[in-house]
């Protein structure tokens, strides 16, 4: 479709580095939207991907099975939360929690309870561009209020409230209180979290199938991060009301975080757990949607449905399993759980110098995800391209200019990433 702005022509990507049609290289601190956590085009995976492209590059997943798929699935079951034992593998993000969706909603037919085919979320979410997940996106910010009126109504709290050890502004500006442009950004104590949840509680009712949030990160519905209790309170809140707990860690999973998943940073097992983004290191699209056997079990009865009731063409898609198989190996290496708090750090320290800048409304770090929001909103045009000549590439929207890099980062690349930052606040006053 036409483009506002034309794109930039990519002509090879190396490690952190993306290498343009003109001749100029600059660093992906982006990851390619969160995918590219091992760097581009990673050796490990691209023998992976060779292999399996001469042996089998795809066959349909209905009836049949294959290696690849068993391999990664005993993989994820292995690594994820505690009691997440079923998986099923589908072809994006979206198509995931379209998958996790209907696996609550057949569970709780299962169970006697047709009732209940609502999810209740937070504000400030986001979940994907296909309908169901737009059903649970924010309402109001994005593009998605565009679509308000013809989504399944959802039930939304309000945004969670944020984790302070997370704003590099408040820890630095001297006596000032933060100001955020956000009014529902109240930073939390433990007491604002129990007092939230009592909140989030009343918006549980006899319709509702389950909860949906994004762990510790809501990502590109405002680049929000909050404490691991709010994620222990939810579990606690939907085992109370016999409900599901339904995860969204395609933008969290593998390490971003600094943790495996964000949930091990609330010791949480959820329902239902949704990953995608860098399940294949940024190879190519794949996601998965896992699940407990107690659900996969009463799906299987007759009144949950029988079986599952989405079956994507390209499920269980061998290349992509294969690599994904790979970029396991790459996450059992464990270089990541050294490289993403050394990331953490160097984004705080890059970023420090904006702190009394009065263009910026906050600053925020949390593994290797960098964020600085400011008070007015930036124009993405002229940002991206103050960002290219400064050697990097980034993709601000809305008043969020952030970065995500690649865990291979070196300092001088985060070091270059928070410079282009800068560059683009400085440039937008
Ligand atoms: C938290 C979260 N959920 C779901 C999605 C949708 O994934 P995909 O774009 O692969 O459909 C995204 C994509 O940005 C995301 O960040």
């Amino acid at each position: 479709m036409p483009a506002t702005v034309p794109p930039i022509p990519v002509k090879s990507a190396e490690g952190t580095r993306l290498y343009l049609e003109n001749g100029l290289s600059i660093i992906d601190g982006m990851s390619s939207w969160w995918t590219v956590a091992h760097g581009h085009r990673h050796p490990h995976l691209v023998e992976a991907a060779c292999k399996q492209i001469n042996q089998m590059p795809h066959v349909m997943f209905g009836g049949l099975t294959h290696q690849p798929a068993v391999e990664l699935a005993e993989w994820l079951i292995s690594r994820s939360p505690e009691g997440l034992d079923l998986v099923f593998y589908s072809d994006s993000g979206s198509v995931s929690v379209e998958v996790a969706m209907k696996m609550a909603l057949q569970y709780q037919r299962g169970n006697g309870h047709p009732e209940r085919h609502r999810l209740v979320t937070w504000r400030r979410g986001y979940h994907g561009d296909t309908q169901g997940p737009m059903s649970v996106c924010d309402p109001d910010n994005g593009m998605h209020s565009f679509w308000q009126g013809t989504l399944v109504k959802q039930i939304f709290a309000p945004a969670p409230p944020t984790d302070p050890s997370c704003d590099i502004t408040a820890i630095n500006r001297s006596g000032d209180k933060t100001e955020s442009s956000d009014s529902s950004d109240a930073h939390s104590t433990l007491d604002d979290i129990d007092t939230y949840l009592g909140e989030f509680e009343s918006y549980i009712d006899d319709t509702v199938a389950a909860v949906l949030v994004e762990p510790i990160v809501q990502g590109a519905g405002g680049m929000r991060f909050h404490h691991s209790a709010l994620l222990t309170g939810l579990r606690r809140l939907c085992d109370k009301h016999d409900i599901l707990l339904i995860v969204d860690e395609i933008a969290t999973g593998f390490g971003r975080t600094g943790s495996l998943f964000a949930c091990d940073l609330a010791a949480v097992t959820p329902d239902i757990m949704c990953i995608g983004k860098a399940l294949t290191g940024g190879m190519m699209s794949f996601a998965a949607t896992l699940t407990t056997r107690r659900i996969g079990t009463m799906i299987s009865t007759p009144q949950g449905g029988g079986a599952l009731m989405h079956g994507p063409t390209y499920m269980g898609n061998p290349l992509a399993c294969a690599v994904a198989r790979a970029a396991g190996d790459l996450i059992d290496n464990g270089y990541w759980r050294l490289a993403v708090p050394r990331i953490e750090q160097e984004l705080r320290i890059g970023l420090a110098p904006l702190v009394d800048d009065p263009a910026v409304a906050s600053l925020r770090a949390m593994g290797a995800i960098g964020v600085v929001e400011t008070v007015r909103p930036i124009d993405m045009c002229s940002a991206t391209q103050v960002a290219v000549e400064s050697g990097v590439w980034l993709r601000p929207f809305g008043k969020l200019v952030y970065c995500m890099p690649p865990f291979t980062s070196s300092s001088e690349d985060i070091t270059a990433i928070c410079r282009a930052i800068r560059n683009i606040v400085d440039e937008s006053t």
